[in-house]
């Protein structure tokens, strides 16, 4: 009993989590036959489609996301361009500095994450040699810092993060992002889509972590485990078949968020280095959070 919960503390304070993929150790011949020996193989029968998952349809589907997005969004820029503001007007502090810190820890965490869980998906194109394990312990060690800042950002932004009737009216407009009309859009201090990203970022981030350490891991046995009837190896597969399903939503929405924020608006990314908005960006783009603060005197 004692060790089960150890083996779980561990688990959670080291977490360090990252992906597993076609090329890791998973497949190792020593490994392998450490966790079947925990239980009988193929509980849930997820064998087969681990295998044709990892080996037909995720590098592919990270490639489309890798290319996909950024056409579409280079298309955006050419087509309808960027939303640009008056920088004469007021500025409007919404970012403290401890939300900006807990951030800029996230972001840099991401900035080492994405690249190297990439390699690792693609780790036989990359020789899947030294150059591979370098990556897979970076990715371990931005593990950490992204665990630092993942409890502050859920608990920090939260309560601006619930669905809304606005967020199905941005839905319906696409954020106004079709056209370059200056019209109040139907948002609070955030939109639809960043509440998005803020849930698949943290909740998504969440079992990321936990599925990233079980992978990491691997060669373990927790009670828990077995008492919800699942063999280690089904476990496992199971954590790399649902990291990868998110690790490539977390890619997707990433990508729009660097657009949005160094793209598709101009000036956005000062908001989160400054803790400043224009007063014009916040009118249009935020407009319920806009009139709220207007009727509380607080601008
Ligand atoms: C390195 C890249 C990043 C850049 C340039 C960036 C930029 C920004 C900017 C400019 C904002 C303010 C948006 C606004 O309200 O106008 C913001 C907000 C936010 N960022 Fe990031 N960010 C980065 C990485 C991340 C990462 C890695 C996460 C999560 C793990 C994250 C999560 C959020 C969330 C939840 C918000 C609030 C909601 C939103 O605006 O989407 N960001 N970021």
């Amino acid at each position: 009993m004692k060790s089960k919960h150890i083996i779980l503390a561990l688990l959670a304070l080291s977490t360090l989590a990252f992906g597993a993929n076609a090329d890791s150790a998973i497949w190792g011949k020593d490994l392998a036959n450490n966790i079947l020996g925990y239980s009988k193989e193929g509980s849930m029968q997820l064998g087969y489609y681990f295998t044709l998952l990892q080996s037909t349809y995720f590098k592919p589907l990270f490639l489309g996301v890798l290319i996909g997005v950024p056409v579409v969004f280079f298309i955006h820029y050419l087509i309808i361009g960027p939303m640009i503001f008056s920088h004469d007007r007021k500025k409007i502090y919404v970012f403290t500095i401890f939300n900006r810190i807990v951030h800029t820890i996230a972001a840099i965490a991401f900035i080492l994450l994405i690249p190297t869980g990439v390699v690792m998906m693609y780790g036989s194109t990359f020789g899947g040699g030294s150059f591979v394990i370098v990556c897979k312990e970076i990715h371990a060690i931005a593990t950490l810092l992204f665990i630092i800042s993942v409890i502050p950002m859920f608990t920090m932004w939260v309560r601006w993060m619930f669905i809304h009737w606005d967020d199905i009216k941005w839905l319906m407009i696409v954020g106004g992002y079709l056209n370059k009309d200056k019209k109040p859009v139907p948002a609070g201090k955030f939109n639809a889509g960043q509440k998005t990203w803020f849930w698949l970022a943290t909740l998504g981030g969440f079992i990321m972590i936990l599925t990233g350490a079980a992978m990491y891991f691997q060669d373990f046995e927790l009670e828990i485990i077995k008492s919800l009837g699942l063999s280690q190896i089904d476990f496992l597969r199971g954590s790399a078949i649902l990291h990868n399903v998110l690790g490539a939503g977390v890619l997707a929405l990433f990508l729009v968020h660097i657009y949005m924020s160094v793209f598709a608006i101009k000036g956005a990314i000062h908001s989160i280095i400054t803790g400043y908005k224009e007063e014009e960006e916040v009118e249009i783009l935020h407009s319920s959070y806009y009139k709220k603060l207007k009727e509380k005197n607080e601008i």
